[in-house]
């Protein structure tokens, strides 16, 4: 009896222990939507998953995009965490509830700008990085075809620049949506409209993500490609002959910000990618895959190279307006009726 009970005990621990040492083994999995360039989504699922275990499943798609892929799935949710894209779209989903609110104990660390996102989403988002508008030009084709330099938003519409110019569609992507905004901000919406239709004749095309264009421009597809100012800097590891422009009427910026995703399946595991994610260490990995945004977190060191926030124009981006479903609904139904499908 007292073997056979030994033996059961024995069985039980045994048992235990099997789970024990399987649980640790398997920390999860966490499904990462993410809207920063392709090279630091993968780095950070990488790391994330060296650091705990938990297996990442990563999809990139545009900011404007991804909303509406939350939104389409708000029934049955997918993705877990949200990493990065402009902060507008992540402020609609936030009022839309398609994310969860959460306070994170190092939002009293964060940078100011990062923190007011918090707050006008009642902490339903939160923001990871800070990047200004401008553009990129190809000094080598410039050159070639004997034109000056471009240095303002109104020289983008010279029309030696016919078909010479790049920007995102705004519909997808969040780079672009700011600079529709940034224009109606800077000028007022109806001389803005005017300047986007007049641009348009100098379009070669809109492509879905933001970046796309600066890496156009390196490649000489495009002479000039609008898009966040690091983004044209990082296409200088591709083309040192590509110049940056900030343009001389001041500019728009970015508010690039994270979510849960309301319903999450893995909440757990997405607390701890966004914990993860404010961290030093981990907002230093966009330095080293050529994403220099300014870092929410005051004790990243800043990326080498990024552009100088302080030495730039910039206009006081209204988020809670150009963040809002009405505004930013209006505003993409009427570029694409006004701009992009016009006859
Ligand atoms: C690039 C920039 C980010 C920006 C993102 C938006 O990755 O480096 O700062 O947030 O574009 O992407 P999207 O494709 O939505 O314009």
């Amino acid at each position: 009896m007292a073997r056979r009970a030994l033996l059961k005990a024995a069985l039980m621990l045994g048992g235990f222990l099997a789970l024990g040492s399987g649980a640790a083994r398997a920390q999860g999995n966490l499904v990462m939507y993410c809207s920063v360039n392709e090279q630091w989504c993968r780095a950070l699922a990488t790391a994330f998953q060296q650091q705990t275990g938990i297996r990442v499943d990563m999809t990139r798609q545009s900011s404007g995009e991804m909303y509406a892929r939350l939104r389409a799935e708000r029934n049955n949710p997918r993705g877990d965490v949200w990493f990065g894209g402009t902060g507008d779209p992540h402020l609609q989903a936030a009022a839309e509830e398609l994310t969860e609110p959460y306070q994170s104990p190092t939002l009293p660390q964060l940078q100011d700008w990062a923190r007011r996102q918090a707050e006008r989403s009642n902490n339903r988002t939160v923001g990871v990085y800070m990047g200004a508008l401008g553009y990129g030009y190809n000094e080598t084709e410039l050159r070639r075809r004997n034109l000056t330099a471009p240095r303002c938003w109104s020289d983008l519409l010279r029309p030696e620049f016919r078909g010479e110019v790049q920007m995102a569609d705004p519909n997808a992507s969040g780079t672009a949506y700011t600079m529709l905004a940034t224009m109606v901000q800077l000028m007022g919406e109806e001389p803005a409209f005017d300047y986007l239709k007049r641009l348009h004749r100098n379009i070669d095309q809109y492509p879905s993500i933001g970046a796309a264009p600066a890496q156009a421009t390196a490649r000489g597809e495009t002479l000039i490609g609008v898009v966040f100012q690091h983004d044209a800097i990082d296409a200088q590891r591709a083309n040192p002959n590509v110049r940056v422009v900030s343009p001389c009427e001041g500019t728009g910026y970015e508010i690039g910000s994270m979510s849960i995703v309301r319903g999450a399946r893995n909440p757990e595991q997405a607390r701890r990618f966004y914990e993860w994610v404010l961290t030093p260490a981990a907002q230093a990995l966009g330095a080293t895959n050529g994403s220099l945004q300014v870092p929410s977190n005051p004790a990243t060191p800043m990326p080498p190279g990024a552009p100088d926030l302080s030495q730039i124009r910039l206009i006081d981006y209204d988020f809670a307006r150009y963040g809002s479903t009405a505004e930013r609904t209006r505003l993409l139904a009427r570029w694409t009726r006004e701009v992009k499908n016009a006859r």
